[in-house]
């Protein structure tokens, strides 16, 4: 399973946060906004992936991650010119996405809680998986409409009069079949390629699997200055409430086998005095303490 970050779009809803920083360079608390769906993916056993973002923005994002190769992980870099739309994606990845499933996350969405929710996207095969989530507002995102079997029957997308309050987040679970969808796709009404009508697609095919998520998982986009400020708040009152920390990319890569123990220590030790290096500082020291009972 490939894994690709959709990182682009202008971000214009953040102005002027974005004027020098794309919107998933932003902190979420203690963390640029990115290492949120990367870890989620990286959770999921996810360990080769293609970002995508802005001409502009790129270099940053390489700056951060580099090549992956210090968390166990291979990172690629392709631009998107404009943002045509989510499902593009597909197009401009076609080379690293090559024979394999693909899961795709928006660089906005944050997820967090449920084992289920891991294995649904890590296990999945054939077809395609998406997740159903229930928001006060639907009619800010695709909405999924379901029978009485608890089987999916529509996907629209940002729908007037929405059909149901089970929006689609932003992590999407594909079959290699996902390229010859997008590659027949014709620009909607606003102009782009819709990640809702791939699904709509897959629905008629008969092959897409909707999980309704659980109450008390958490779903938050960060898209605009109020959403952004939720997130903050939410990492930061479940980190200190737990004392873990969500969106490290380093305790996932190790927890997913993608580390040893002893490559984690190094890292830590390179971090420069901080919170986060304490954090993984302790992880380190607390198995090694469990190894050795
Ligand atoms: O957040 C989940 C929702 O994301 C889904 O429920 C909707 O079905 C889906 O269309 C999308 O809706 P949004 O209104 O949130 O899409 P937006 O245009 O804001 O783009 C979402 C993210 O993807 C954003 O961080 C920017 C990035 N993006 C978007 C487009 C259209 C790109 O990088 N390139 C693009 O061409």
């Amino acid at each position: 399973m490939k894994g690709i970050i959709l990182a682009g779009g202008a971000g214009s809803r953040l102005y002027p946060l974005t004027l020098v920083a794309s919107k998933q360079l932003q902190p979420v608390y203690d963390k640029p906004m990115v290492y949120y769906p990367l870890t989620t993916l990286i959770e999921g056993g996810i360990r080769e992936f293609c970002l995508i973002s802005t001409p502009q923005d790129l270099p940053r994002f390489r700056q951060l991650l580099g090549d992956g190769s210090a968390w166990g992980l291979s990172i690629e870099y392709r631009e998107q010119a404009k943002p045509a739309g989510i499902a593009q994606a597909f197009l401009i990845a076609e080379s690293f996405i090559g024979t394999d499933a693909v899961t795709l996350i928006l660089g906005d969405n944050i997820f967090y809680g449920g084992d289920g929710f891991t294995r649904a996207f890590g296990e999945s095969t054939g077809g395609a998986t998406i997740f159903g989530y229930h928001v006060n507002d639907p009619e800010r995102y695709g909405v999924v409409e379901f029978d009485g079997e608890g089987r999916a029957i529509s996907i629209e997308e940002k729908p007037k009069a929405p059909k149901s309050n089970y929006a689609v987040p932003g992590l999407y679970v594909y079959d290699n079949a996902v390229v010859g969808i997008a590659k027949a796709l014709q620009p909607s009404a606003r102009g782009e390629l819709e990640i809702t009508a791939v699904n709509v697609e897959y629905l008629r095919r008969e092959q897409l699997r909707v999980c309704r998520l659980e109450r008390g998982f958490a779903w938050l986009d960060a898209g605009t200055s109020s959403s952004l400020h939720e997130a903050s708040a939410y990492v930061q009152t479940i980190e200190k409430r737990q004392g873990i920390k969500l969106g490290c990319p380093e305790e996932a890569a190790f927890r997913s086998g993608f580390l040893s123990l002893a490559q984690l220590e190094t890292l830590a030790g390179r971090i420069p005095q901080c919170e986060y290096r304490d954090y993984l500082t302790a992880l380190v020291a607390e198995t090694r303490r469990l190894k050795s009972l």
